[in-house]
């Protein structure tokens, strides 16, 4: 067993209560004042931090170490969802509508006993430990963008890393891969202006249903013909409104959607390609339109040399058997905004089982851990903590 693994253990208690009380207090993005207040007085029970909050609803914990090493950033994020749980075990959510459902009590856990295994040992740390608690991961434009532009938190910090447990992988199963490994989530919203008119004569109308069905089954020819097949991209369009009734032509028609790519090149193409073909059914067919394009989070891209440190030390503390290279996503997170800043990799942990139920998707009002994963966790960030603030040779 290795010394990390042990003293993972003998935190398991302790990891778990954190998780619990977390969950049974979710708050939503930008709201989170309870679990940072909460985070704040955890952390000041562990001597050596210096604890602070560089906005409102995030924490900053500071570990010096007594040699000359990097500085390294560890990241959990702590908001919850706008959900209503179905769970019923005990200590389920006592926020009406407001659940964590996506894994982010486990993160918050993982870090609090990230912080305690430095604490109680800080004769082993080099350089220096940043870990940051970070606020509204879920709602755009997220609090990471906040922290790296509005605060000095990156100031000085050599490299940076985070998890996401995943429900969709074993528990105790650590993931990590080189390169593209997150997408840009960007947003379209998109009215057709047609003209209205009854429903028994079209010749007098302009039918932005029609129109806009057009424009959605075109939107997938910019995927497949004017995008490569090695860049992936995907346009979903989510929601089409229109119209009353059945023999009533509407005026206008309103679509949303989201648009997704690993590659910044063509994520600033995408949307004049989807444009042209907006513009060119609408023109054809007499209509017009308004378009609202929106750029979310930055696809995240994982630096090559840490996601090997990451493999590395999967390897050692977690075996060939709990180690896999993941595959990549097409959902966004904003642990890209820090990746602007500094080199670094972010990688998940499986948290799913059959004994703890947790297999549900994320975001699912069913969502749970496998509260192993916590151990699990604690045990990377911990050895991440240790190999990336050594001094380069
Ligand atoms: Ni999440």
């Amino acid at each position: 067993m290795t010394a990390t693994k042990e003293r993972a253990a003998s935190l398991r208690e302790q990891l778990v209560a954190w998780r619990r009380h977390l969950h049974q207090h979710p708050e939503l993005s930008f709201e989170e004042h309870e679990t940072a207040g909460y985070i704040e007085a955890e952390l000041k029970k562990m001597p050596g931090l210096t604890v602070t909050r560089p906005t409102a609803t995030s924490v900053l914990a500071v570990l010096k170490g007594g040699e000359p090493g990097r500085t390294v950033l560890l990241r959990a994020d702590i908001d919850a969802l706008p959900i209503t749980e179905e769970n019923d075990f005990e200590f389920k959510s006592k926020n009406e509508g407001i659940m964590h459902a996506c894994g982010h009590d486990g993160h918050t856990a993982i870090l609090l006993g990230t912080a305690k295994m430095l604490t109680d040992h800080p004769e082993d740390v080099p350089g220096e430990v940043r870990m940051i608690f970070q606020h509204a991961e879920e709602f755009g434009p997220g609090g990471a963008e906040e922290l790296v532009t509005q605060t000095s938190l990156m100031d000085g910090v050599d490299v940076v890393t985070g998890l996401h447990l995943n429900s969709q992988l074993p528990a105790g199963m650590v993931a990590v891969k080189p390169g593209a490994f997150m997408a840009s989530p960007d947003m379209l919203e998109l009215k057709i202006k047609g003209k209205g008119g009854h429903g028994a004569h079209p010749e007098e109308a302009i039918d932005p249903i029609a129109i806009g069905a057009q424009v959605i089954t075109n939107l997938q020819h910019v995927v497949s013909r004017h995008v490569g097949a090695q860049d992936a991209l995907v346009v979903t369009i989510a929601k089409f409104q229109a119209g009353t009734t059945h023999n009533v032509i509407p005026d206008t028609a309103e679509l949303m959607g989201t648009v997704r790519t690993f590659d910044p090149e063509l994520r600033q193409k995408a949307p004049k390609l989807i444009e042209r073909v907006i513009k060119g059914i609408c023109d054809a067919h007499g209509a017009t339109y308004e378009l609202k394009y929106e750029f979310g989070y930055r696809p995240l891209i994982n630096t090559d040399w840490v996601a090997e440190q990451l493999r590395e030390i999967a390897l050692a503390e977690v075996g060939e058997e709990h180690f896999m290279v993941s595959k990549p996503t097409m959902g966004g997170e904003d642990f890209s905004a820090y990746l602007e800043k500094a080199p670094g990799a972010y990688f998940n942990v499986g948290s799913g089982s059959d004994e703890a139920d947790s297999k549900w998707p994320h975001h699912h009002p069913r969502f749970t851990l496998d509260e192993l994963s916590l151990e699990t966790g604690a045990r990377m960030l911990h050895e991440a903590a240790l190999k990336l603030t050594m001094p380069q040779k």
